[in-house]
């Protein structure tokens, strides 16, 4: 299928339904999105939310405060699908009780034709149906629910790049930005390509001058999205303007103000020693690398369709580690692929010892249907439940290693509010993306103009700010730490 790229005449017309639904939109205020599965499905609803909030209506905390509820639902594994039906069904007497309320479920669940189905039979109260290719026609879509169309179930089938959407972000210091859409790699387990579609890579002039806007509006840290960002650039016409992934990200790195760079995700199999050094040579590009593994065994790997091998795998992670000094390399692990034996499941605990991943994303195969491997005979649960326990706690264990070796450091920390746990502790990040917690002291709360002030607004106030923190303590999942230099900038 060819990439359909909206062009200026179909956002003008977007434009049109926006403006349209403000007025019809009438007595509704609140909207409300709850986001399922991986940060390409946070920006899209950045964007819905965007497109949302030109049509007048504000961001709702929760469900019941608002009168347009989205759902943005992701099919990766069939609890993210359970997630679904359970919310929708807690959703069904406020949706009934509310004349004026319209529901909508969107995302990579709805590209799958048993889901629909399912919405149809037993959820008749959901108002819109639509999918991840449909982002840019939201405005028309709601449009004809307004207008009195009962149950607008349209899931398109092409291919597209849409720019120029309207966007409200998550986070006031970090953004999202999608650089291509869709995967080709049709790994035997995953339901994204039959979701998301083929790869289309948005073009570098687009790319680069959002990010030249996002440097201006004060964005400290951008990354960037993708199924597998190393075949960014493929499938466009060469020109001037036009690279691939590492050319794309040197320019990307020379852009003033923009202080952390990061992107999600690389695929083993087409990652380049240009792309590592190109890592080494901007300090400013963020001291991590997402590198999905899946398995150790090589026979695992080839029923996947993974198209390298675990010595392979071993020498990018080598390559990097000598390249970038500090260089943190977290991974995704499934395990239970149907035929794995224990002594394939061995060759997985091999690597994940020999790679010393700083962190690891384990998951229990989930079959899906459409996929390759649906139907496949499963390993028994047990056997399952077994080895992902095995794995986890080496895993914790090489995790808790690594940042044991932090202690005594001192990092810099982009910082993002308050911390989730205690409230009188900070959390942010820093460029090999570690989870850090840490305290201010009285005096530097004092210099802040914050002593007097109460939890929120100290995070509020700090969100997005950098500083510099000395490591004390290293747990499993995070680090601890107190603010030295006594400032932030
Ligand atoms: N494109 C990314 C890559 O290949 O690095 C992966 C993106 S996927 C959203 C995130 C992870 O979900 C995968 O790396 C894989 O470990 C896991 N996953 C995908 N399909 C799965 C399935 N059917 N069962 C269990 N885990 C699955
Ligand atoms: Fe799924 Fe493989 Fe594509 Fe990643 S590269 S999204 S695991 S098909
Ligand atoms: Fe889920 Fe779709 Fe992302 S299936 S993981 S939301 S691409």
């Amino acid at each position: 299928m060819t990439t359909k790229y909206i062009n200026q005449a179909e956002e003008a017309r977007q434009r049109d339904f926006i403006n349209t639904n403000q007025s019809l939109l009438k007595g509704r205020t609140h909207y409300y999105i709850q986001t399922f599965g991986c940060q390409l499905n946070d920006n899209d609803s950045e964007k819905l939310g965007g497109l949302l909030e030109a049509m007048g209506l504000k961001k709702a905390n929760q469900p019941e405060e608002a009168q347009v509820i989205l759902l943005n639902t992701c099919a990766i594994r069939e609890n993210a699908v359970g997630r679904l039906f359970g919310n929708l069904g807690n959703l069904k007497s406020y949706r009934e009780g509310q004349a004026d309320v319209i529901l909508g479920v969107c995302g990579c669940m709805m590209t799958q034709i048993q889901n629909v189905n399912r919405i149809k039979q037993s959820y008749p109260y959901v108002d819109l149906v639509f999918g991840p290719q449909d982002i840019y026609r939201f405005p028309e879509l709601l449009n004809r629910v307004l207008l009195g169309s009962k149950r607008v179930y349209d899931v398109g089938g092409f291919d597209t790049v849409a720019e120029n959407l309207p966007i409200s972000r998550e986070r006031k210091f970090r953004a999202l930005v999608t650089i291509m859409y869709g995967c080709n790699n049709f790994c035997s387990y995953c339901v994204v390509p039959y979701a998301r579609g083929r790869e289309r890579s948005r073009p570098q002039g687009k790319i680069l001058e959002e990010l030249r806007t996002l440097a201006k509006e004060g964005y400290r840290e951008i990354m960037l999205l993708g199924q597998n960002v190393n075949s960014y650039g493929k499938d466009l016409e060469a020109g001037p303007n036009q690279g691939d992934f590492t050319e794309l990200l040197t320019q990307a790195a020379q852009i003033e103000g923009l202080e952390r760079i990061r992107f999600m995700s690389s695929h083993p199999k087409d990652i380049s020693t240009e792309l590592i050094d190109t890592i080494a040579r901007f300090p400013n590009i963020e001291r991590h690398i997402h590198l999905a593994l899946q398995s150790g065994s090589n026979p695992v790997l080839k029923a996947m369709n993974r198209k390298y091998t675990a010595e392979e795998f071993m020498d990018i992670v080598r390559y990097a580690r000598e390249k970038v000094p500090g260089i943190s390399i977290t991974t995704d692990i499934i395990v239970g692929y149907p035929g794995e034996t224990e002594e394939d499941f061995q060759e997985t605990l091999k690597i994940v010892e020999e790679a010393a991943f700083d962190q690891a994303f384990t998951f229990q195969f989930s079959p899906r249907p459409g996929t390759k491997a649906y139907g496949l005979e499963e390993i028994p649960a047990e056997v399952m439940t077994d080895r992902f326990d095995r794995l986890v706690a080496l895993q914790n264990a090489n995790t808790l290693k690594s940042h044991e070796a932090l202690v005594g450091e001192s990092v810099e920390v982009l910082i993002e509010g308050l911390s989730d746990h205690t409230q009188d502790h900070f959390t942010g990040r820093d460029s090999a993306n570690h989870l850090i917690n840490f305290t201010i002291d009285d005096d530097t709360l004092d210099s802040l103009g914050l002593g007097q002030a109460d939890w929120t607004r100290r995070g509020a106030d700090l969100e997005g700010k950098m500083c510099r923190i000395l490591i004390k303590d290293a747990k499993t999942f995070s680090l601890e730490g107190v603010l030295v230099e006594g400032k932030v900038y």
